[in-house]
Order: C-alpha cells, then sequence, then structure tokens
C-alpha cells in the first residue's frame, strides 16, 4: 500500500520508535497521522514534527489497555480524517527497574494488558474502519525478546513472543476484511526504554548486552515498518531487525 494520501494510526507516538515511524509516514506523504499515547504533552512535541514534515496530526491521549480508550481513537480517527488505513500498534512496557519475579503483580498485568491486549483489542477494533475505507495494513511492534529467554524481562517477553503468533494468526484478515497485519522484532534500539531499565541508565543485566552490540536507531525500525505497510505480500509476516556485533576500537 502506498502510504501517499493515507490516514494513520500510532500507538506509542510521543517518543522513541513511535515517534520516528510517526515522523515517516508523515515525510513519506501520509494526509493525516493520529498519535495515540499515555503521554500527552510529550505527543504535542511529536504532532509538531509530523506537521512540519507535511501531514496533519491529531494527539489523541489514549490508554491502549483499555477498550474504551481504544473505541474512542478509532471513532475519532473515522470522525476527523474520514477513514483509518494503517496502524501501527506499537505502545509497550516492560519491567522497568524491577526485574522478573520480584516486579510488582501490578506492573505484570499491565505490561500484558498494554503489550498484548492493547495490540490484539487495537487490532480487532481497526478491521471495520478499514473495512470501510477499503483495506489497510497493521504493523505490530513485538522484539527479538519474543525469541530468545530474557529472565530479567519475562513477563516484557511472554508478550512479545504472544504477539508474533497473534500476526501469524492473523493472516486470513487480508482475504476477510482486505487488511494486512505483520509484525516487526527490533533488537535493542536506542531510547528511553532501555535507559529505563535502571536508574540513571541501564540495567545492570543489560548493560553487557549494549556493549557486544551496535544500537539500532528509531529509524531503522520506522523504516522497516514502512517497508511492511508498502509489501503487498506482508500479511502474517514477521520481520526482525537485529543488532550487528560492535567491533572492538582497535
Ligand atoms: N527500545 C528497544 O530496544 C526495543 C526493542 C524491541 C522492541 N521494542 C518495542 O518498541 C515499542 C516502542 O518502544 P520504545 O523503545 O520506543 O520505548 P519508549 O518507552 O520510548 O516508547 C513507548 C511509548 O509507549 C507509550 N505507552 C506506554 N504505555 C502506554 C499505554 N498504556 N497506552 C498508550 N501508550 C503507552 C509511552 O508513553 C511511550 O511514548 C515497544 O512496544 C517496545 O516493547 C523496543
Amino acid at each position: 500500500m502506498e502510504v501517499s494520501g493515507k490516514v494513520a494510526i500510532v500507538t506509542g507516538a510521543a517518543r522513541g520508535i513511535g515517534r520516528a515511524t510517526a515522523l515517516a509516514l508523515a515525510t513519506e506523504g501520509a494526509r493525516a497521522v493520529v498519535l495515540a499515547d499515555v503521554r500527552a504533552t510529550l505527543s504535542q512535541e511529536t504532532a509538531k514534527l509530523v506537521r512540519t514534515a507535511g501531514a496533519e496530526a491529531l494527539v489523541l491521549e489514549t490508554d491502549v489497555a483499555e477498550a474504551d480508550a481504544l473505541r474512542q481513537l478509532f471513532s475519532e480517527t473515522e470522525e476527523r480524517f474520514g477513514g483509518l488505513h494503517i496502524l501501527h500498534n506499537n505502545a509497550g512496557i516492560g519491567e522497568g527497574t524491577t526485574p522478573w519475579p520480584e516486579v510488582s503483580t501490578e506492573r505484570a498485568g499491565a505490561i500484558v494488558d498494554v503489550n498484548l491486549r492493547g495490540v490484539i483489542l487495537g487490532t480487532q477494533l481497526a478491521l471495520e474502519p478499514m473495512r470501510r475505507s477499503g483495506g489497510g495494513a497493521i504493523v505490530n511492534t513485538a522484539s527479538g525478546a519474543a525469541f530468545t529467554p530474557l529472565p530479567p524481562q519475562a513477563v516484557y517477553a511472554a508478550t512479545k513472543a504472544g504477539i508474533v503468533n497473534f500476526t501469524r494468526s492473523c493472516k486470513p484478515l487480508e482475504d476477510s476484511h482486505g487488511v494486512r497485519v505483520s509484525c516487526v522484532c527490533p533488537g535493542l534500539v536506542a531510547t528511553e526504554m532501555v535507559q529505563e531499565t535502571g536508574t540513571g541508565g541501564p540495567a545492570g543485566w543489560l548493560q553487557p548486552i549494549i556493549d557486544a552490540l551496535e544500537m539500532l536507531s528509531t529509524d531503522d525500525i520506522a523504516a522497516s515498518v514502512l517497508e511492511l505497510i508498502r509489501d503487498p505480500k506482508s500479511a502474517g509476516e514477521v520481520v526482525t531487525v537485529a543488532n550487528a556485533p560492535r567491533v572492538p576500537a582497535q
């Protein structure tokens, strides 16, 4: 699908990967980008960048863990822009500074609600608006953590594995609804999420992993998301964006 002239929603668009995707969609000629995040003030900064790149921007404060908030997001988007073609289900949280299994029960539940429930309900609620708009493309953000044990972030890793098989299971939605669902699995990306695993920087368990790898940029992931949106064969596809090993300085 060509991005030019389309209406898109990006969740988790206040910063990080979501901000980069919102900006890339605008640069590629999207007509409007709706920025859905719990951080409304920071989302306004993304909105400014989107407008400067030539698209309309609308900030809708949205908690993707809440079905009613998602319903409101889709109805306001359709009402304001007359349709919906692209959804990047990207909002996500991890264990933060308290690793599994010490992480609070509330936080563990929230990780499942935001990362997995948010993606599932977001996909479900986007289907009818997209069908009414003549079809659409949904890209979910999973993670390289979907494929490898990550003991300090066991809940996070479980949700990301869930997104991968949910995405594969959504392949038939292309035929039934004209909606292609795919997902991107980034390796380590230089964002606040990584910094916030520890107090004042990355967690002790994460630092050796960071030291061994070249960090990806948010633009690397946005480029992959746009490729999946454009690719007519992306239904059910799971694409990994891996880190290169860091070459030690001579
Ligand atoms: N940074 C990495 O190394 C990395 C690697 C693989 C996957 N990811 C995934 O990429 C996505 C984006 O992560 P990021 O690195 O840009 O992190 P980030 O923390 O910078 O951005 C996440 C955004 O999601 C928003 N958010 C959190 N809870 C929300 C909720 N309930 N409803 C709506 N918005 C909410 C935050 O406010 C924030 O703006 C996440 O799904 C993350 O799991 C990140």
